[in-house]
């Protein structure tokens, strides 16, 4: 019997009418990688809310090395050995990336004057041990998602924790920097540190993990060893029914005429002289890595960026797109990647969030309609599966997946002819995935179009008519989706 450095037994908590967790047990053993699996929803992120004392529970007990603990607050779980890397990043976005990966614990000499220099040096010590560069001084603000959740795992890493629990670390990370990340806690692990690991990407479970625990409606469904089992059997504990494809049958769509055409694209030092031709009717997809420029060009697209210069036509009509106003009115609609900060109002109700853009098709003139908003709103919420006790509660009370479906339904909801996905699954589980492929389908059968960006390649190559790669701010190359295309000759135009 190894001996447990954490045991959570009957943990049970409620949110007023919603039972978040109920009785969940969670046996982590020294030195190893525990992934913690589920919808969204499940309560992964509540369960690990109370190990930190963000959250109190309402029954159980958590013992760390058998000794009945409760910590009060992060402070404290910090104090205890234990780090957190969190699904919402936790940083100071005014303040530089050396500020934030001491946040709550900067260093001071003896007359308490604060000690730049060996904080520095540390940071670029540790940043050096485990390959990763990063300049200290950058504002956070300036900073990529990447990067920014890669201050965030610094910070974590550089407290020298026992337990250092890591919420969907990877979903805005590249192929290249969940490698780095990989390696890094392997390092860990060698040192016998033990890790608590959340992942929707079933591939990482099987790469990085030692044993599992699934979640499901926040009740423990199975604990195991990841080598005894398969993704399809995970996938059916985790939504509680078997799933035998994860990409629906690609359905043939007609494929019609250019909506969108765009000539000679170039951003203020990003994007270098982009071409491309969207048609009425498809999919098509932008491969590459984080920071090669996709998200940039649905940005530039939608107006949300300024460019410097570049020719736009829309329907055959040549059209000028200098601001998210100019976009909408020509029905162009952007899915934006950071989804927390860009796409939605957290203080607002799911309703909101998904009519508020919206309000003229549930009005008539300036009247709103309100029973046609409520009869909306849930068929979209619905549609989605979107795990929320009413669509009257706040968007923040949502789990991270969940929200993401919201800001997802506003923009299906809204119709647009040409719309812009950057990248839509992330942070989403399995079953859900599957229903937004579906409406993809369902879009573009009615002759919508589709841009969709995503750094997951068996979602292009699943979806897309036609892939384009980017690379370094170029178009490298822009191919039809055939049977003979594979992942290595897209990887071979993503690496340049
Ligand atoms: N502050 C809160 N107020 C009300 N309900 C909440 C709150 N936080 C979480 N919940 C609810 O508790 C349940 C579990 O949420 P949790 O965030 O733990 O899910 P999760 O497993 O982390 O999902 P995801 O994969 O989407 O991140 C959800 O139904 C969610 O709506
Ligand atoms: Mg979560």
């Amino acid at each position: 019997m190894q001996e447990h450095i954490l045991s959570m037994r009957g943990i049970t908590k409620a949110f007023g009418s919603t039972v978040a967790l109920d009785n969940v047990d969670l046996n982590v053993r020294a030195g190893e990688i525990h992934a913690l699996l589920g919808e969204n929803g499940a309560g992964k992120s509540t369960l690990m809310k109370i190990l930190n004392g963000v959250y109190a529970a309402d029954k159980g007990e958590i013992l760390i090395n058998g000794v009945p603990t409760v910590f009060r607050n992060i402070r404290e779980a910090m104090a205890g050995g234990i780090s957190f890397v969190f699904q919402e990043l936790n940083l100071v976005l005014s303040l530089s990336t050396l500020e934030n990966a001491f946040l709550g614990r900067l260093k001071s000499d003896s007359r308490g004057i604060i000690d730049w220099k060996s904080m520095t040096a540390e940071f670029n010590g540790f940043m050096k041990s485990i390959d990763f560069e990063m300049d200290p001084g950058r504002l956070v603000s300036e900073l990529s998602i990447a990067e920014k959740q890669m201050v965030e795992i610094a910070r974590a890493l550089m407290l020298d924790s026992k337990i250092i629990v890591m919420d969907e670390p990877t979903a805005t990370l590249s192929s290249e920097e969940i490698h780095k990340l990989f390696n890094i806690i392997r390092i860990l692990k060698n040192k016998g540190i033990t890790i608590i690991y959340i992942s929707h990407r079933l591939e990482e479970i099987f790469q990085i993990c030692d044993r599992l625990t699934v979640l499901r409606d926040g009740k423990n469904i199975c604990t195991l060893d990841v080598a005894e089992t398969t993704k399809p059997y995970l996938i059916e504990q985790m939504v509680g029914r078997s799933m035998d494809y994860e990409f629906p049958e690609r359905e043939a769509h007609p494929i019609g005429e250019p909506v969108l055409d765009v000539k000679n694209l170039f951003t203020p030092g990003f994007l270098q002289g982009i071409n491309f031709t969207l048609y009425r009717g498809e999919i098509l997809g932008i491969a590459g890595l984080v920071g090669s420029g996709r998200s940039e060009i649905a940005r530039a697209v939608f107006g949300a960026d300024k460019i410097e210069k570049g020719d736009f036509w829309v329907d055959g009509k040549k059209v000028s797109i200098r601001s998210t106003m100019n976009a909408k009115a020509l029905s162009i609609g952007l899915v934006p990647e950071d989804r927390k900060d860009e796409g939605s109002s957290i203080e607002l109700s799911v309703m909101k969030n998904i009519t508020i853009t919206n309000l003229d098709k549930v009005s008539r003139g300036i009247v709103l309609n309100r029973r046609k908003e409520v009869r909306e709103a849930k068929r979209m919420v619905q549609e989605l599966g979107v795990k929320t006790p009413s669509i009257h509660h706040r968007l923040d009370q949502l789990s991270g997946g969940n929200q993401q479906k919201v800001v997802l339904a506003k923009w299906l909801y809204n119709d647009a002819d040409i719309l812009i996905l950057d990248e839509p699954t992330r942070g989403i589980d399995v079953g859900a995935k599957y229903e937004i492929y579906l409406l993809i389908y369902e879009m573009v059968k009615r002759g919508k179009s589709v841009i969709m960006i995503s750094s997951e390649l068996p979602e292009i190559f699943a979806l897309s008519d036609r892939i384009m790669v980017m690379y370094e701010g170029c178009l490298q190359t822009c191919v039809e989706n055939h049977e003979g295309l594979k992942p290595e000759d897209i990887m071979g135009f993503a690496l340049g």
